[in-house]
């Protein structure tokens, strides 16, 4: 059964080295991972913020709320997946019941943004309730295969503790 739970750098770090050595995507959402111990360091530094989606005991994704600001009940979310776990609503079932945990925590309004050309993130993100708000153009830069700098647009989205939440099944929080 998938569930949210805790971080554990050292039991994790494998399999996040693991997912981001599959995935070249992945490399753009955190910083770069190439060996165990960049795992275990990136994990530490999000524990405090990010859970893991965890299948049968291992951790095959994260969603994370960074910068939150109790002035204003506000916080950055985002999320991905290790690649043999995409494709079965993992992400949205996840962002949704993070989100919820965080409206029950006393938050008001969660943002994230997601690039234009990253169609399955922009989907997760509405099954997960959140509302289209803007595209911030050329909001990003990555270089390109050949190292060339290449910017693109982001979408930006918002779920409100007011907005209707979505008919999602909500993860186990461990
Ligand atoms: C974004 C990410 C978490 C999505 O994983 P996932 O939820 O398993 O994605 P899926 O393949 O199920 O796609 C989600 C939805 O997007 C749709 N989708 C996927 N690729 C698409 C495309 N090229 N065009 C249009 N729709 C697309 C799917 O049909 C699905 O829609 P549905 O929910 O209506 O069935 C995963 O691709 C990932 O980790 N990417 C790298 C990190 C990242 O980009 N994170 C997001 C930044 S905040």
């Amino acid at each position: 059964m998938p569930r949210l739970r805790p971080w554990s750098p050292e039991r994790d770090a494998a399999a996040v080295l693991a997912a981001f050595e599959a995935s070249a995507d992945l490399h753009r959402q955190a910083p770069p991972i190439r060996t165990l111990a960049d795992a275990r360091e990136h994990l530490a530094a999000i524990a405090a913020e990010a859970l893991a989606i965890d299948v049968d005991g291992t951790a095959v994704g994260c969603v994370m709320a960074g910068s939150r600001d109790p002035r204003h009940g506000t916080a950055w979310l985002s999320y991905w997946l290790a690649p043999s776990a995409r494709g079965r609503g993992l992400a949205a079932r996840a962002l949704d019941s993070m989100s919820r945990a965080l409206f029950a925590d006393g938050l008001h309004r969660l943002e994230l943004g997601a690039r234009a050309n990253n169609p399955a993130s922009i989907a997760v993100a509405e099954r997960a309730g959140y509302l289209r708000e803007g595209v911030e153009r050329e909001r990003l830069r990555y270089a390109d295969e050949q190292g060339r700098d290449e910017r693109f647009d982001v979408v930006r989205l918002a779920r409100l503790a007011t907005d209707p939440a979505p008919d999602l099944a909500p993860l186990e929080l461990a």
